[in-house]
């Protein structure tokens, strides 16, 4: 898993970093904007957990949530606007599964694929084969982003009757 927490990768617009105590409100942010249909425990709850002093004690501790996802920062601007990176394989050869997540109000400018696309090369150097994702049906944008880095559908997925399909997709490297 390349987790390294030193690591930071760049593009023409981009730094991926590691979280910074700073950026929990960040985090916070993108959980407050979190699609209803996200299951619950993704989404901000009923006592207004969690907090931001929880999230900067998570980045703080360097818990798995923030380990191998790398915050977004934009260059020409310093702020962060979301993190993209991978997670520990869950799959039964233990591949990485690719995640990523913006502040909607950076939407719409390519920003996913560009920062996918730099996490993508970051892996195939760590010595991975193959990456997978999972993506709700109904997010149609994340899976535009997924078909434009080259991942492809999996026969496998799974129906939640009040949340929707989970579909899988895998990438060669
Ligand atoms: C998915 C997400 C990261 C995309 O970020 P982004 O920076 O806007 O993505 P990009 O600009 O790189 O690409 C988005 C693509 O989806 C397309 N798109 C966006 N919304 C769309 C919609 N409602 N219908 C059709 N296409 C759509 C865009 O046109 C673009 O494709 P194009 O380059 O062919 O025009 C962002 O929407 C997000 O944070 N969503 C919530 C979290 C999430 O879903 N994470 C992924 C979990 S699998």
């Amino acid at each position: 898993m390349p987790s390294e927490p030193q690591v930071v990768l760049e593009t023409d617009r981009l730094l991926l970093r590691p979280w910074r105590v700073a950026d929990a409100v960040v985090q916070r942010e993108l959980w407050t904007e979190r699609d209803p249909r996200v299951p619950s425990h993704r989404r901000i709850d009923a006592d207004g957990r969690p907090t931001v002093a929880e999230l900067e004690e998570a980045i703080r501790a360097g818990r798995p949530s923030s380990g191998g996802l790398l915050a977004i920062e934009r260059k020409a601007s310093g702020d962060v606007i979301g993190y993209c990176g991978l997670i520990d394989g869950q799959g039964a050869e233990g591949e990485p599964e690719l995640a990523f997540e913006l502040l909607r109000r950076t939407w719409g400018r390519g920003y996913a694929t560009e920062a996918a696309t730099a996490v993508l090369g970051w892996a195939r150097s760590s010595g991975y084969a193959r990456l997978r994702a999972t993506v709700w049906e109904w997010n149609t944008a994340s899976r535009r982003v997924l078909d434009k880095l080259g991942f492809t559908e999996t026969a496998r997925k799974e129906v939640d009757p009040v949340r929707g399909t989970t579909l899988f997709t895998t990438k060669w490297l």
